[in-house]
């Protein structure tokens, strides 16, 4: 994937949401997702969380229902149709809680466009560890920049071997460590369970920002 345009990506992305390959999207927020919100106090009016390479928009809207102000980036612009589609069949009061709300935004997540937003939270579901190696360092650069010190950066990866060959998606051994390590510190590290059979190795990774500004 490494020698892909931006275009050609995007192209691949679509392909995939217009022809329903989807097997990612299981309608169901990670129940690690649903235990880290439910530990969290009720968020402030403003509060800002991210959904990087969100895709059709679940987490993005669990995240506004816990009251923050989520903004859903994706590459796909019809990740980004079914996205709105799935905020709109919605009912007002199940999409935004009492407070939160929810913005999607089509973007490169290895240039985010949110420098400075003071985020508390940002997530990401399979989406750095399918980035050309070459752009994962911006992708980790701009998560530090977008979070507050404290905020939490919450990760889903597939596990990626040497026998996986160039350009194969996931992530090695280490390799979360060595792109976030002076950024970001590895709070936990978990082995991924799924349901889906077909799933390869993954993990969940929880990192938090310094309180220190940097
Ligand atoms: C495996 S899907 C996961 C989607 C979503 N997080 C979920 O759990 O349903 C990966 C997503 O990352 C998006 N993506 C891939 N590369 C991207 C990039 N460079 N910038 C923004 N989004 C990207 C894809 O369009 C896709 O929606």
């Amino acid at each position: 994937m490494s020698s892909e345009s931006l275009q050609e990506r995007r192209a691949h992305w679509d392909g995939r949401y217009r022809s329903g390959q989807t097997p990612w999207d299981t309608g169901i927020t990670p129940p690690e997702v649903q235990a880290f919100w439910e530990e969290q106090p009720e968020p402030a009016a403003r509060t800002y969380a991210l959904d990087i390479g969100c895709g059709t928009g679940l987490n993005t809207l669990f995240l506004a229902r816990q009251g923050l102000c989520a903004i859903g980036f994706d590459l796909s612009g019809q990740a980004l149709r079914l996205a709105l589609q799935r905020r709109q069949s919605i009912s007002r009061q199940e999409r935004i809680g009492s407070k939160g709300n929810s913005v999607f935004v089509q973007a490169d997540v290895s240039r985010l466009p949110v420098d400075g937003l003071g985020a508390v939270y940002a997530l990401d579901i399979g989406c750095l560890h399918s980035l050309p190696d070459e752009l994962r360092p911006a992708y980790a650069e701009g998560v530090h920049r977008a979070l507050k010190g404290g905020g939490h950066f919450h990760l889903y990866v597939f596990d990626r071997s040497d026998s996986d060959g160039p350009g194969a998606r996931g992530m090695r051994e280490g390799e979360v460590a060595r792109l976030f390590d002076d950024k970001l510190e590895i709070m936990s590290e978990e082995i991924g369970v799924s349901s889906n059979a077909a799933s390869r190795p993954s993990r969940w990774f929880l990192l938090r920002k310094a309180f220190r500004a940097s």
